[in-house]
């Protein structure tokens, strides 16, 4: 679905399917670059991170491996409380392992600094992070990610795996979902 179909529930297109894909194309250029010669093993974040892990290992021009996990933060009121439970762990043994993770949003931050101390620990060779989208003005804790898409405001986005009670993750583009929706 693109946001034309749906524009009465969308406020504003902050990035559409095409530039998603010029940009997943560029990075994975930079990607099989800086990790040539290396096995690299992608790290998904389930369940936003489907679709660029889907088209983004797609655009590589390298023979990669493929991980998941899945994590939910939880606490006081909202999911950005920095308290992170693992709902599904890797298979993989990171020990030695070049590891990108791949994620749809960084927002708070909090889902990352967790997941990149939890890994460190793991024994990775070398932890990297690939997000589609970053959130500057929402950032509550630095993370160093090595491969953006696009820096996008503060604002409530739906699409491209990002979701509002589970909708909209199937939409190809990235919007601000219009605030009669939830409301
Ligand atoms: C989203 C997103 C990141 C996290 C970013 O996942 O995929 O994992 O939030 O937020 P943070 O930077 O504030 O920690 P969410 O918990 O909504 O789960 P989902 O991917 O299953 O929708």
């Amino acid at each position: 679905m693109r946001a034309a179909d749906i524009s009465d529930q969308l406020s504003t297109v902050l990035v559409t399917e095409e530039e998603i894909q010029r940009k997943l194309a560029e990075l994975a250029a930079r990607v099989d670059a800086d990790y040539a010669g290396k096995d690299l093993l992608l790290v998904g974040v389930l369940k936003g991170a489907v679709m660029v892990m889907a088209d983004f290992a797609r655009s590589l021009q390298s023979d990669i491996t493929m991980d998941w996990m899945a994590v939910s933060s939880y606490g006081a009121g909202t999911k950005s409380s920095g308290v992170v439970q693992i709902r599904k762990d890797l298979d993989t043994d990171l020990h030695g392992k070049h590891v990108l993770i791949v994620e749809d949003i960084i927002d708070s931050g909090l889902t990352l600094s967790w997941l990149l101390e939890n890994f460190a620990s793991r024994g990775a060779e070398s932890i990297e992070v690939l997000a589609l989208l970053r959130k500057p003005e929402a950032a509550k804790v630095k993370i160093d990610c090595k491969y953006v898409g696009f820096d996008i405001p503060n604002e409530f986005v739906v699409g491209y795996g990002l979701d509002y009670a589970e909708r909209y993750r199937n939409l190809r583009d990235v919007a601000v979902l219009a605030p009669h929706v939830y409301a």
